[in-house]
């Protein structure tokens, strides 16, 4: 039975991964370790309450003790990083917290991960540390060309460049001490359990209730849009099956301009809801993001060459299942917006 070190996955893309892997593996262990920031939500996890191979730990990534206790405590055979500080916006406000958790936190992974795995000059077998990144650390493109995994690293914002950091430390410890590493790079995610300071799950709710949608800049900012789950899909597989030291871009020429995602959300609720109240007089363009980059689009040959992955929910098919969970789940909104997912937790916690 494989045992894996997740962490952030009480958060967006790390919650659809625990779902991911404990449907398609009957034994493994997963042992997520979360602070829980303001993005993390253990209501995400709710489907998972009382299965004894998810096991929870709330903690701080960056706490050497805690993580060498955990790496004593369970012999992980992978480690597969998530936590992040991931909005780009927070990052211009307050890039420290960006600098503490996405780099400081993923050395000390590293380090721990290290410290357990190598022993006498060589690795033990079978162990494998993941880096989730983003496509954001290649910076902007113009109107053609896409993000290869050779495209030198060029990040603009304090939140990209962060990751960029950690990518390269995580690299360092590959090159200076022969880690097991992989690293993977992917487009804008949407589907479940998004935090609603994102632009897709802001738009939905922003357009149920009838409030204002803030279109930064003239909205032609292009991202490539990566179904949650397709990217869970991958991440397991280059876990197994990636080459040792290399990294995988993971998304899928679904590009589209920001102004089509948000037509296209007030033309679904508009006709789902039957709701004249919802309409494109709802937009409103607001000043620019700073630094904000021009266009995003990947070129994912490389994971489908080598280990066969390919984006299999087309954006039409995908936005369809979001808005639907999100119109299911009403109450997980609620609960976001007001703030009483923080107070879920805490009695979950004293109750234990
Ligand atoms: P998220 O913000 O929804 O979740 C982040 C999680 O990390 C939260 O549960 C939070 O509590 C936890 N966390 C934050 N700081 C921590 C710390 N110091 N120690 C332990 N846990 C901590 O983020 P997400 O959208 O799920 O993104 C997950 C990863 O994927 C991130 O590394 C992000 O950079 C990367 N990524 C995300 C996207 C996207 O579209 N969402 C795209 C590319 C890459
Ligand atoms: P976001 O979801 O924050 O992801 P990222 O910045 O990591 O790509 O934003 C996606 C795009 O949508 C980006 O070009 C910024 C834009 N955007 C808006 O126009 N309005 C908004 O309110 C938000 C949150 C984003």
């Amino acid at each position: 039975m494989k045992t894996y070190l997740i962490t952030g996955c009480a958060g967006f893309i790390g919650s659809n991964f625990v779902y991911y892997m404990l449907n398609k593996y009957k034994e493994i262990r997963l042992v997520n370790l979360d602070k829980l920031t303001y993005a993390g939500n253990l209501e995400n996890l709710k489907g998972v309450e009382g299965d004894p191979r998810h096991i929870f730990v709330q903690g701080d990534i960056c706490d050497k003790e805690l993580v060498s206790k955990l790496f004593a405590e369970y012999d992980f055979d992978y480690v597969i990083n998530f936590a992040a500080e991931s909005h780009v916006d927070r990052s211009i406000s307050n890039p420290e917290i960006f600098v503490q958790t996405n780099v400081l936190g993923t050395v000390n992974l590293l380090q721990c991960a290290k410290d357990a795995w190598y022993n006498n000059g060589s690795w033990t077998e079978g162990k494998k540390y993941v880096q989730v990144s983003t496509d954001e650390v290649y910076g902007s493109l113009g109107e053609d060309g896409y993000f290869m995994e050779t495209t030198p690293l060029c990040p603009h914002s304090p939140y990209s460049s962060s990751k960029a950091s950690a990518d390269m430390f995580v690299m360092a410890f590959h090159d200076t001490y022969g880690m097991p590493v992989n690293i993977t790079r992917c487009s804008n995610n949407y589907g479940p359990y998004q935090f609603p300071e994102k632009l897709i799950p802001l738009m939905i709710n922003n357009v149920k209730n009838h409030k204002k949608l803030p279109v930064y800049g003239d909205g032609m900012n292009v991202r490539d849009w990566l179904y949650v789950e397709d990217h869970c899909k991958a991440i397991d597989m280059v876990a197994e099956g990636g080459r040792v030291g290399e990294v995988y871009n993971v998304g899928g020429h679904n590009e589209r301009p920001n102004i089509f995602i948000v037509k296209t959300i007030i033309a679904q609720l508009h006709d789902r809801l039957k709701d004249e109240g919802i309409s494109e007089d709802l937009i409103e363009y607001v000043a620019d993001r700073l630094g904000h980059d021009r266009r995003y689009g990947i070129d994912p040959t490389k994971i489908k060459d080598e280990l066969g992955w390919y984006p299999e929910t087309p954006f039409e098919v995908g936005i369809v299942k979001t808005i639907d969970w999100y119109l299911a789940n009403q109450e997980w909104m609620s609960h976001v917006t007001s703030g009483d997912y923080l107070k879920y937790y805490e009695d979950m916690y004293k109750n234990k």
